[in-house]
């Protein structure tokens, strides 16, 4: 998608990490910036930020793992806009532990949010942007939905997370391949990033009757837990790194969006494991003492 100035980008979870990034390149790139959220004081902030900087703006507060909330944010972009160019469904949490650990709460909290969320997004936006297309031969839309290298690797202690995510980058396979038995004109990017410092540790502020503090956890979310954070403390790639090279992939109509390029070789681990027949490998083979510290953690209870 070549032309983004005086377009409409809508963007999910834009309150932090991600899609705040998002907000700040789509207003850089001349855009209207529709900013969606379930945190009501961090949307409101970001909005101010983003108006700032010169850009149109409409703040809207939603949980986008309900379907009818997701319609009225479509309705107000509609109303405030038209028709977006770019949809962002980049909203989601994460949780851990071992699988058969978490809760029904958790499988319909997560799933909602990081699933359902995207599976909205996508059912409600694309035939906006087809009819637009239709319409309009020079119309140009683009959807990127939020997946993670844990849509393509299954490490330990965040069998939750990893379905969300596995489910994510399927769901937009198939809408690439969908969109293009129907038109050159709307296409699709998925975004696999591996651990980058956001918000994303802290997911549970944005769960209606979570569980209070650390003691709720059981030992492997807490030694899951403690890895992301070393993990996000140690990564090189920043949000903002993560948001310019997903506009670059807009830009050039480039499906995967793999913002950790070493990440990519346990992809190839996994694909040689099915191919064959082989048991899956161990995702953390190349983080020394990952592996055993959770064994560790988890066999001397
Ligand atoms: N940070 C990472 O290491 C990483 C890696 C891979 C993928 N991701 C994915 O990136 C996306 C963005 O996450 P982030 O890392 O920027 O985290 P973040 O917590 O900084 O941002 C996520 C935003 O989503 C919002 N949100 C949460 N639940 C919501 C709901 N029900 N409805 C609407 N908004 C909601 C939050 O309020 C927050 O503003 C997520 O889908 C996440 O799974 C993150």
């Amino acid at each position: 998608m070549k032309h983004l100035k005086g377009k409409a980008a809508v963007i999910t979870g834009a309150a932090s990490g991600f899609g705040l990034e998002l907000a700040r390149l789509a207003a850089a790139e001349g855009m209207q910036v529709v900013l969606a959220d379930i945190e009501a004081q961090a949307l409101a902030r970001a909005e101010a930020e983003i108006s700032a900087l010169g850009a149109q703006t409409l703040a809207f507060r939603l949980d986008v793992s309900k379907g009818a909330e997701v319609q009225a944010l479509a309705d107000a972009t509609l109303a405030r806009f038209g028709v977006p160019g770019l949809v962002f469904n980049n909203a989601g949490v994460g949780a851990g532990g071992l699988v058969w650990e978490n809760t029904e709460a958790d499988w319909h909290w997560l799933l909602g949010v990081n699933l359902m969320g995207v599976a909205h997004g996508v059912r409600i936006f694309t035939p906006l942007m087809l009819e637009a297309a239709r319409l309009d031969p020079a119309y140009e839309g683009h959807i990127v939905n939020t997946a993670s290298m844990a849509g393509m690797q299954s490490a330990p202690t965040l069998g939750l997370y990893n379905t969300s995510k596995f489910a994510v980058v399927g769901l937009t396979e198939t809408l690439h391949h969908d969109l293009a038995l129907v038109t050159g004109q709307v296409s699709a990017s998925v975004l696999c990033p591996a651990l980058v410092n956001t918000g994303i540790g802290r997911s549970e502020r944005n769960r209606e009757g979570a569980p209070a503090g650390d003691s709720a956890l059981t030992a492997s979310q807490r030694a899951g837990r403690q890895l992301t954070e070393q993990g996000m403390a140690m990564s090189q790639v920043s949000a903002a790194d993560v948001a310019g090279q997903v506009m670059q992939a807009v830009r050039e109509q480039r499906f995967y969006i793999f913002t950790h390029p070493g990440a990519l070789l346990n992809v190839r681990t996994r694909a040689d494991d099915i191919l064959q027949g082989r048991q899956p490998s161990d995702p953390f083979a190349d983080l020394p003492g990952v592996t055993d510290y959770l064994k560790a953690q988890l066999r001397r209870q």
